[in-house]
């Protein structure tokens, strides 16, 4: 299959990140059902990316494939023309078009200037993917 030939690239990152993105993912509902190896490896694979205030980050109803952890500034989540809450730093969004294979559920605005930690489908699925089959190969 595709996934067993894409390279998975780690991004270096200090301690104080490395603990932001993975108390990020142990918080978020979907995110900490994971093995603490998959944890370890999404973090790894995270690369930073900066927006300035006012960018729109995701668009309801687009096809998204980024999976976002928010390290520095805040956004804002819109549905329609309704506010659905602020996301401070140290939080996951951007995570459910991934895992439920929809489109963006909301729209994500940057509030101020922000940093962000990102991950692509390719590479979010790859490590699913690899996990399960080293899973499979011990039976
Ligand atoms: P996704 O649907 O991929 O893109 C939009 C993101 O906004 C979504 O993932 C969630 O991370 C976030 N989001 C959607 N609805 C809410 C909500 N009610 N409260 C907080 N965050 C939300």
């Amino acid at each position: 299959n595709q996934l067993a030939h894409v390279t998975l690239t780690n991004y270096s990152k200090n301690e104080e990140s490395r603990e932001l993105i993975q108390k990020a993912l142990l918080e978020n509902d979907f995110m900490k059902h994971l093995e603490a190896s998959q944890i370890l490896t999404i973090m790894d694979c995270m690369y930073p990316t900066t927006l300035a205030q006012g960018c729109c980050v995701i668009q309801e109803g687009d096809d998204g494939s980024t999976v976002y952890v928010l390290e520095e500034g805040s956004v804002e989540v819109t549905k329609g023309e309704r506010k659905l809450c602020t996301i401070e730093p140290g939080k996951v969004f951007g995570e459910l078009a991934i895992l439920y294979n929809c489109t963006r559920t909301a729209t994500v605005t940057a509030l101020t200037d922000i940093k962000l930690w990102a991950i692509d489908r390719q590479g979010f699925q790859t490590i699913m993917m690899r996990t399960g089959l080293l899973k499979h190969s011990n039976y």
